[in-house]
Formats: structure tokens, sequence, C-alpha cells
């Protein structure tokens, strides 16, 4: 089959980095931009394509950055904005992309917009934000909760009317109903692609148009469903009205038309925040015509029971919903972020090796979240250094996303590299970095580090792998999820087993194979797949031939 040469964005893998954690230049306990660039010969040897950043624009961090007061800056806890120039010429200098964070449905209610439109009834920013009346009892304009816990609405003193917030009430929802709001917004755009950006991670991107008559939202039956992710008093809804207004297709047409302007000499691109499990629902943010977002997230990796016959039909579910939609759309994997409890905790670490290697031979684009590529585990945040502001409103629940977001571990060192030893670090630094550290792992050969650099080059030098077709393989245990990468004559098969028994494979048609690479790193040669041995927790990528 003829091949399409596929753009970086997909072909390539992409690294999530948390600013604040990443690492700290100047030891205030904040990691920063120029505490990246002193880390990009590490990205660039891992073998990475491209780094998204989370926000590092002026914030009062009530979210710690995703409440933005100035969306064309830069935090000075995080540098300048001559330190984030020097970030992009350092990254693309050693061939890394640089995606940023874009923050469209809400700023900061310290943003001086909200600060003019919370100024009266008439001020002309009145209509950058969603200001309701209240019911005649006083209650908020309608039912809807915040994603953090508790309603939705904040009312103001000062002019009887109450705000928009989806999150929390220190991030009032912009109205992108109101042109001018769009207008502006897309200019935010254009000034990140000015400054040389490859693209946009777009935060909760199906949350900036709503039903335009706020409707209530219907409440949500008790069901036996497992959901997605347990999130406390917003699951008493269903959101039907309060977020994905098929409006926001319009949107991301004009978010894709300025993207493409800008994509005549380098390919830009856009990846939307979006928790949908409805693939062909999902696969709607493409575009019809993949005239919208060059893609929506895939959280299907994410909080899944971590079983293969699951992995595979959600996997089969993805690829079905996308070869309806359009024959050149492209999938993404993603096995945690920010916002996400770390892999190697939710699964073992010993899953933790095969889920990278699964991550890294799927048909398409992965984001890697930084550390993972270590096997980092999630912190122990003892209680009075707890941070994060939906673990705080809404305890006991595990929402608190602080066990994920702390300090990348460079080395065994006290604070383990991330800032100096008589430093508190914003988060604690785990204390298992004489073993899951960058330094702790890179002389041996075997470590989870040496495996993800392992599975990053195959991916780049092999077609089939990095875009290539997938086709599931029927006749293994169901332990165990196979399917095969084909690009051209290239095919790979690809052996997941996501148990700790050791399984027998016997795939007779597929005769002699070559393998490539074990998730152990301690075998490779001629396999006869009608007799195949594959060990407990192993994930092995072999050459057919
Ligand atoms: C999704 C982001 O990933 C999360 O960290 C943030 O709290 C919310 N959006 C609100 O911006
Ligand atoms: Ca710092």
């Amino acid at each position: 089959m003829a091949q399409k040469n596929r753009a970086w964005w997909q072909s390539g893998v992409i690294y999530q980095i948390y600013p604040r954690s990443y690492m700290d230049s100047n030891n205030d306990g904040i990691g920063d931009l120029k505490g990246i660039t002193s880390r990009l010969d590490y990205l660039q040897e891992l073998g990475i394509d491209a780094i998204w950043l989370s926000p590092f624009y002026p914030s009062p961090m009530a979210d710690f950055g995703y409440d933005i007061s100035d969306y064309c800056n830069v935090d000075p806890l995080f540098g300048t904005l001559a330190d984030f120039d020097e970030m992009v010429a350092a990254a693309h200098a050693r061939g890394i992309r640089v995606v940023v964070d874009y923050v469209p449905n809400h700023t900061s209610d310290q943003h001086p917009w909200f600060q003019e439109s919370r100024r009266s009834r008439q001020n002309p920013k009145r209509d950058w934000y969603v200001w309701r009346d209240p019911k005649a009892n006083g209650d908020p304009p309608n039912n809807w909760i915040s994603v953090f816990g508790g309603p939705a609405w904040e009312y103001d003193e000062a002019t009887g009317q109450y705000y928009l917030h989806s999150f929390l009430s220190q991030q009032p929802d912009l109205n992108w109903r109101n042109p001018e709001v769009k207008k502006t917004m897309l200019e935010v755009l254009r000034f990140w692609l000015d400054r040389g950006v490859d693209g946009f991670r777009i935060d909760v991107a199906h949350f900036i148009m709503k039903d335009p008559e706020l409707r209530d939202n219907p409440l949500q039956p008790p069901s036996d469903e497992p959901n997605w992710k347990p999130m406390g008093e917003y699951d008493r809804l269903i959101h039907l009205h309060d977020r994905g207004h098929p409006d926001v297709h319009g949107v991301f047409r004009e978010i894709r038309a300025l993207l493409n302007a800008y994509s005549t000499e380098r390919p830009r691109y856009s990846v939307g925040e979006i928790h949908v499990f409805d693939w062909d629902d999902w696969a709607s943010y493409y575009g019809r015509n993949l005239d919208e977002l060059h893609m929506p997230f895939n959280f299907g990796l994410v909080n899944i029971d971590w079983k293969a016959p699951a992995i595979r039909k959600m996997v089969e579910g993805v690829e079905g919903a996308l070869s309806r939609l359009h024959p050149e759309a492209w999938s993404n994997y993603v096995l945690g972020n920010h916002d996400e409890h770390r892999i190697a905790s939710r699964v073992g670490p010993e899953q933790a090796r095969m889920a990278m290697l699964l991550l890294l031979s799927l048909r398409g684009t992965p984001t890697l979240y930084y550390g993972d590529e270590l096997g980092m585990l999630d912190g122990d945040i003892p209680a009075d250094k707890e941070k994060d502001p939906w673990g705080l409103r809404q305890p006991g629940l595990g929402l608190g996303r602080d066990p994920e977001r702390t300090p990348m571990q460079w080395d065994a060192s006290v604070n383990g590299g991330f800032t100096a030893p008589e430093v508190e670090p914003w988060l604690p630094v785990s204390p298992n970095t004489s073993e899951i550290s960058v330094a702790a792992q890179r002389g041996n050969p075997r470590s989870m580090l040496n495996l993800s650099k392992a599975l990053l080059t195959m991916r780049r030098s092999t077609p089939a792998l990095n875009q290539g077709t997938y086709t599931s393989v029927e006749g293994v245990p169901p332990e165990c999820f196979a399917f095969i990468r084909q690009a051209g004559d290239q095919k790979r098969l690809v052996l997941t087993n996501f148990t700790s028994l050791d399984l027998r494979i016997s795939l007779p048609n597929l005769g002699q194979g070559n393998l490539l690479i074990s998730s152990y790193l301690d075998r490779a040669g001629r396999v006869d797949l009608a007799a195949f041995h594959l060990r407990e927790n192993e994930g092995c990528i072999i050459e057919l031939l």
C-alpha cells in the first residue's frame, strides 16, 4: 500500500513538561524556562520530537497557571519572554518542536478583562464573560456544577449578577459567542505563532461553546457502569449543556484555518483536551474533512480496566471511528498527564515497562508525561504540603493532583537535582531517586530509561511503527493483546502481556520472526511464532519475516 509521508505531529513523539516541576534554574524551589532550556540535551538524547509545556503565563496560580492574567507574557516565576525565545531557539536547534498550552475557556479573575467586566453591567467588557441575573429566589441562573465541585456560578454583590466559572471561581469563563472575545483570543494564537511555537495544546477545548440558552443539565440517573473517573459532585449531572455545543466545530475550523495559514513554512499543530469516550463523537473533533483540531487527545489508555480485552476493545473502537471518519485520520495515545495518577502507580512498575512499549508501538502520536520514561511514581504528599485546589476542595475522593506533579528526578542528591539541596521544592521530591532518576538509570543497560530510549529510537527509525497501519491479531490467550503494524513490506508484530502469568503464544501462520526488543531488554533474535513464550509483564516487538 502506498504510504503517505506523515507530518512531525503524526510520526513524532511529544513530551509533556509541567514547568513548575521540571528543573529549577534559580533555586527558588519552582521549575522555570531556563531550567527547561538546560535540559534540552537530555531530551534530545532521549529521542522525543516535541515538547508541550503546561502554562507558564502570568497567573495568580489559583490553579497553578490554568488561571491566566496575561496571555501574552511569561510569569516572573518562570522567567521572561526573552527566556522563552531562548528556549524555543535552543529547542529548534536540536530539532525539537515546541507546543504551548492555550487556555481559551477561562481567564483568571485577576485578568484585566474580567476586572473591567465586573466593574458594571454597562462595561464594554461585561459581555466578554457569562453574566446572568439570579433566579427570582436568588439562586444561581441554572443547575450547572463546577468541575472542581460546588455551583458553577459566583454571585457578585457589586453588580447583583452571577458569573459562570466551569472551574474555580477564580477562573471565570470567557464568552466565546462574543465576536470580540473570539477575535482577541485568536490573536493570542498569532502572538505565540509569531514567536515561533509549533503548536498548541488546547485546555478543555470543547468547553468554550455552551448551550446559548444556558439550560439546566439533566440529572445523572444512578448507574452501575464504572465511571471514567469519579469526580464527586460533578457526576450528579449529565453534562449536556455546559460543554461541547455543536457550535464549537465552527470555532475549531477557524483555529485550523489560522494554523494552516501559518503552516506553509512548517506544519503547526493543535491538540484539544477533550474527555469524550464515545469514539465517533470524539473523532468528530478532527472535523469531517480533517479541518478542525489536528487531534483531540485520546484518553482511552487512562483510567481503563488494565486488561488485554478492554485495551483491545478500546483500540479497535478508536480505529473503527477514525476509519469511518476519514481515510487519513490519525490516532494518538497518552498514558497520563498532570491531571492523572502516574501510570507506574496505576498499573505497577512491572506493567509500566510494558505500557511504555504499548504506547510507543500503537498507531497514533504518543504523548509522554515527563518522568514516565523513568517509571516515576506518584509522590506521597503529606496533608500539610497539599497544594492542588481540586483535592483541597473535595477531600477524601483522591482527586488531588499533587502526587503526579512532583519534581522530575534527575539524580540521587537531596532534592533529586531538581533544585539546590538547601531549598524546599514546591512539592516534595520522591525519596526513591537512588533507583528512579536519570543518573541512576543512565548507566544501567536494562533500566526503564534505556527501555524508553530504545523504544523511541526504534519507533523513529521504523515506518511500520511511526506511520504504518494497525491490525488486531486473533488466536492469542486472553491475557495478551497482539497487533501488527505495517508499512509497505515492513511488518512488526507487537505482543503485550497484561498479567504476571507466563503465556504460550502459538501463531503458526506468522512463521518465523526476529525479536527486536523485549520490555526486559534482555533478549533478541530469531523466534518461532508457532511456539513463543511471552513472560510475565512482558511486551515484545517482533519483525515478521
Ligand atoms: C484541564 C487542565 O489539564 C487542568 O490541569 C486544569 O485544572 C483545568 N483544565 C482547568 O483549566
Ligand atoms: Ca525557579
